[in-house]
């Protein structure tokens, strides 16, 4: 079996940490299989799939292409751009992505594979469309496609030629199913971490030290936030629980994460939160620490880790991650993050863009060492039980095996 792999982004987001758990997998249990991995730019992906024997092509996004996106149209908490700017912007990338399509379709006819995996909106799309002699076409839903407006009228004709499509929660599933159809070939499998790297007892990193902030005082109890910069993340609803949180009350924050992606509009800038921080009048219990590559070593730095989504999270990787480390974790209760957690069992919840009712969780967590414990036990344990990362290869080769047997049987009545 030839798979290739065909990633819109050369970084390490949460869909590509997924797409390199199930290449390992894949490695381990099916030595048979030849895979290959085509990603959108250099960077660390390429890099750490090289590192697991895969063998990986770059093939970069024209600079139109990249920045092309619709992801901040919709929310509240991105920045508005209008519908007729969004489709001048893909007119104006279309001459590019055309050429990408050419180019793409060479390197499939040369590569070969029996069944083409996409990770990532743009490239379910030019891998519909750069396929040759009509390879199958397997999605991987990381997002809401129905918060895009483009996006989700592409994917919608593109849908019945897609064989298989799985999904990162059941929440994505119903919105593509909303979308699609209800016959639509959706399946979801959850995402899955390393709970041996993401556990309770390890190294961790001095976030002080990172944020170039003074040393806290020994009491004091760390909030943490890891997330990319994405606007509808919810950095600025930490920021005003923080500003909602009595002085005397030892709480240090901080917002561990870069700016990420290459769309236009759609992520905040430290600069810029800083500037929040200070408006709030919060920047001396704030730090902001950049990237941080060992995620699992900045929670276990911390008692708590919030998430602040202020749109419904697909799934929500760092709740898993959280989870497994043992921590305290406050989730925003909205999508895929919902189904992550046993309310009030394995983690405190609120209601999603409410500074308030967030503050209200990391208060009573933070005077409360024994309701943190008794969470972070229970979370772990759930961690461990569903979202161990071995279950993902065994759950996607029988999705290839069964598209493989379809287009077995197509092709006989073609030929036969
Ligand atoms: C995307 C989603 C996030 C999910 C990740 C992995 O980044 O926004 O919710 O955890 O993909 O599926």
């Amino acid at each position: 079996m030839r798979v290739a792999f065909l990633n819109p982004s050369g970084q390490m987001g949460g869909a590509e940490k997924i797409l390199l758990d199930l290449l390992l997998g894949l490695r381990a249990k099916e030595s048979s299989y030849e895979i290959q991995l085509v990603a959108s730019a250099e960077g660390p992906l390429v890099v750490r799939a090289g590192e697991l024997g895969v063998s990986t092509t770059v093939l970069p996004f024209p600079p139109a292409l990249a920045r092309l996106g619709d992801a901040g149209a919709g929310g509240p908490a991105g920045r508005q751009v209008d519908r007729y700017t969004l489709i001048g912007r893909a007119l104006s990338a279309s001459g590019a992505t055309a050429l990408y399509l050419r180019r793409l379709g060479a390197l499939l006819r040369k590569l070969h594979p029996d069944i083409i995996h996409t990770n990532g909106m743009k490239m379910h799309l030019l891998g519909l469309q750069a396929r040759p002699r009509k390879t199958p076409v397997v999605w991987h839903l990381h997002d809401y496609v129905s918060a895009r407006p483009i996006m989700a009228r592409l994917m919608r004709a593109y849908s019945p030629r897609c064989s298989a499509m799985i999904t990162c929660s059941k929440s994505v599933a119903a919105d593509l199913r909303e979308l699609c159809g209800p016959e639509i070939p959706a399946q979801t499998i959850y995402n899955g971490v390393d709970v041996d790297v993401f556990s309770p007892e390890g190294p961790t990193v001095d976030l002080d030290e990172l944020a170039g902030m003074p040393p806290a005082p020994k009491n004091v109890v760390r909030v943490g936030m890891i997330a990319t910069m994405a606007r509808w993340k919810g950095h600025e609803v930490l920021l005003q629980a923080l500003a909602r949180i009595p002085a005397d009350l030892p709480i240090r924050a901080y917002l561990v994460g870069d700016a990420l992606y290459q769309t236009d509009g759609s992520q905040y800038s430290i600069p810029e939160l800083r500037e929040m921080a200070a408006r709030l009048g919060v920047e001396h219990r704030v730090g902001f620490t950049g990237f941080i590559p060992e995620p699992a070593a900045a929670m276990r730095a911390c008692e708590i880790i919030v998430h602040t989504s202020t749109q419904p999270e697909p799934f929500g990787l760092v709740i898993a991650e959280a989870l497994a480390c043992g921590r305290a974790v406050i989730v925003s209760m909205n999508g895929g993050a919902a189904e992550l957690i046993n309310p009030g069992v394995t983690a405190l919840y609120y209601r999603p863009g409410q500074p308030s009712a967030l503050a209200a969780c990391i208060i009573r967590l933070a005077v409360d060492e024994e309701l943190r414990a008794r969470l972070g036990r229970a979370g772990r344990a759930a961690a461990v039980q569903r979202f161990d990362r071995n279950r993902l290869a065994s759950q996607v080769v029988p999705i290839y095996q069964r598209v493989r047997a379809a287009e077995a049987v197509l092709s006989t009545d073609k030929h036969g």
